[in-house]
């Protein structure tokens, strides 16, 4: 029964200027999950992330939202990439327009609406990520780092997409602006329903919204579960990931969800 998984990645290869990245890589992003991938830098998390996106050419299967990603047409392609909300790292918003006009970009290019609804639209999704609608008229270098990262990720929701992707999201945040920015995700994915895939290097994040991840290290999936069965694994990295000075926040998450 795959009926749940919307992702699915199989025996994934992955090549860049000869050197091998990923070699049978294999993991499964249930709906409704809050996805994270995490791995030392420069173990290709963004590399996977590129792939899933249509970014970066592979070996293997990439199944999204039932459709072969890899086989499929090119109508059937951007069909599935209108179901994408993606967010990187730099939230790259366009400086010379406001912050309502950055968000509605995309909706603009696909449909063919009344300004007052656009506007309407953009200022919905300006709520859902907790931003006043005064922001719809500022232009980004009025906004702080959250705000700006909260905007991209309005923009992101502007299709009412089904998958939503980020690229280190709360990197270059203070903890309180991180902190909020993983509550309106967790909020976005009860409230939608819809699903997020992460990569992320922010542990704090991790616990904060994780509820399935996969580890990459050696070309490969080190671990795939839930953060739980992560921390349970045999592995060098893992353990001084967790256990280390850094694992401050799994050992307090550790109290609340019981022993390990
Ligand atoms: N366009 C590219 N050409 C060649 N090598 C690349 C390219 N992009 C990334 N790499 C290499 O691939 C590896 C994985 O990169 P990346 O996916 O960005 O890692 P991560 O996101 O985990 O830090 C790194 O060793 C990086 O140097
Ligand atoms: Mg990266």
């Amino acid at each position: 029964m795959g009926g749940d998984i919307v992702i699915e990645v199989k025996d994934l290869n992955i090549s860049l200027k000869g050197k091998t990245i990923h070699k049978n890589v294999n993991i499964s992003v249930n709906r409704g999950d809050i996805y994270s991938i995490i791995g030392k830098s420069g173990s290709g998390k963004s590399t996977l992330l590129r792939a899933m996106l249509m970014l970066q050419k592979f070996e293997g299967s990439i199944i999204i939202l039932s459709t072969d990603i890899g086989k499929a047409s090119n109508e059937k392609r951007s069909m599935i990439r209108k179901q994408f909300g993606v967010m990187f790292q730099a939230a790259s918003l366009f400086t010379s327009l406001t912050i309502g006009e950055n968000i509605a970009v995309s909706l603009n290019e696909t449909v063919k609406l009344p300004k007052r609804m656009v506007e309407n639209i953009v200022k919905f999704k300006l709520s859902l990520v907790g931003l006043d609608d005064d922001v719809y008229y500022l232009y980004p270098s009025e906004l702080s780092g959250g705000m700006k990262k909260k905007a991209a990720l309005a923009r992101a929701l502007i299709l009412d997409p089904q998958l939503l992707f980020l690229d280190e999201p709360t990197s270059g945040l203070d903890p309180v602006s991180a902190e909020d920015f993983d509550k309106t995700i967790r909020q976005l994915n009860k409230l939608l329903g819809i699903t997020v895939v992460m990569v992320t290097h922010d542990l704090d994040s991790f616990f904060n919204v994780t509820t399935r991840c996969c580890v990459l290290g050696d070309k490969k999936v080190l671990a795939e579960g839930t953060p739980f069965d992560i921390i349970k694994t045999e592995d060098e990295w893992i353990k001084k990931i967790f256990f280390g000075e850094r694992g401050i926040k799994f050992q307090r998450w550790n109290q609340k969800h019981g022993s390990y």
